[in-house]
């Protein structure tokens, strides 16, 4: 854990903050002073959501509509009056083939995902610029570097997310606003998962061939993003940074990680 409410004073809003990593992640900031905004299209999550975390704010919304977004975020002015903070989380995703894949389903993702991260990158803008402070975070994939068989159209979002993250680095650090990526592994207990990797025997050998061979904790995710938003991480900016006990790194080779001769 990082310092005790080294985020004091500190208030941010999250997309898809009702469940999942996101949840996780405010749960993280919370526990280190931050105030909060979550966003969902669900108000029963929300509610759930606010009973856990306690004091944050809840509006709910969907990403993907230009007045929802401009409302959150008027309404995250009117509460709190700054935000030092964006988290870009809220994704859809599902399996499946590119054949089978109706332009509807591409669209909502590809909506979700891309779209909805630049709206409320650009809603916030305004309000970051003025004060000459600011944080984005955008959740991309490990997968937004190369290929993305059987989730093409969140392949896709998520490569347009990390190009997006370095365009906005470029044109806002001279604001302060600083724009990076995380990029989540096999994160245990989330939705992500549940649709993603739902054959045990299947997620068993990914997770064993894996440098660090586990499932993430939501909380890894949140203590990355406290790392990027803490107020003296002042110097990164444009990087999409991994955190994925490794499984980026985890190429077909000769002999796969976890299928090596025992010392
Ligand atoms: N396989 C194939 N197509 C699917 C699908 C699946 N498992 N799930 C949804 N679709 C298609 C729908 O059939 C529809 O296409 P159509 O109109 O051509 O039939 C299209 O995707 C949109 O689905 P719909 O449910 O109407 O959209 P939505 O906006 O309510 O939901 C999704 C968006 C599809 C991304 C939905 O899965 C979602 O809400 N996900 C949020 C949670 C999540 O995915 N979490 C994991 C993040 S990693």
């Amino acid at each position: 854990m990082f310092q005790e409410n080294c985020l004091k004073g500190q208030k941010g809003l999250i997309t898809g903050g009702s469940s999942g990593i996101g949840l996780e992640i405010a749960r993280v900031l919370i526990a280190h002073g931050a105030e909060l905004t979550i966003t969902g299209r669900d108000t029963s999550k929300l509610a759930h959501a606010k009973s856990e975390l306690g004091d944050v704010l809840t509006v709910a919304g969907d990403v993907r509509q230009a007045d929802d977004v401009a409302q959150t975020v008027d309404a995250h002015m009117a509460r709190f009056g700054q935000v030092d903070f964006l988290i870009n989380n809220a994704a859809g995703n599902f399996l499946c083939p590119i054949e089978a894949m109706s332009e509807n389903a591409f669209r909502s993702v590809m909506e979700i995902v891309a779209h909805g991260t630049f709206l409320f990158s650009k809603a916030v803008f305004p309000h970051m610029k003025k004060r000459g402070y600011g944080r984005i975070i955008n959740t991309g994939a490990t997968y937004a570097w190369g290929q993305a068989s059987y989730v093409a159209h969140s392949g896709a979002a998520k490569a347009a997310v990390l190009n997006l993250t370095r365009s906005m680095a470029v044109e806002w650090g001279h604001y302060g606003i600083l724009v990076n990526m995380i990029a989540p592994g096999p994160i245990d207990q989330t939705e992500g998962m549940k649709r993603l990797m739902a054959d045990p025997k299947k997620t068993d050998m990914l997770l064993n061939m894996m440098p660090v061979p586990r499932m993430g904790k939501g909380s890894e995710i949140g203590l990355a993003a406290l790392f990027l938003i803490h107020p003296l991480s002042s110097y990164i900016t444009g990087i999409a940074l991994p955190v994925d006990g490794g499984m980026s790194l985890i190429t077909p080779g000769l002999i796969p990680p976890g299928f090596g001769p025992k010392a």
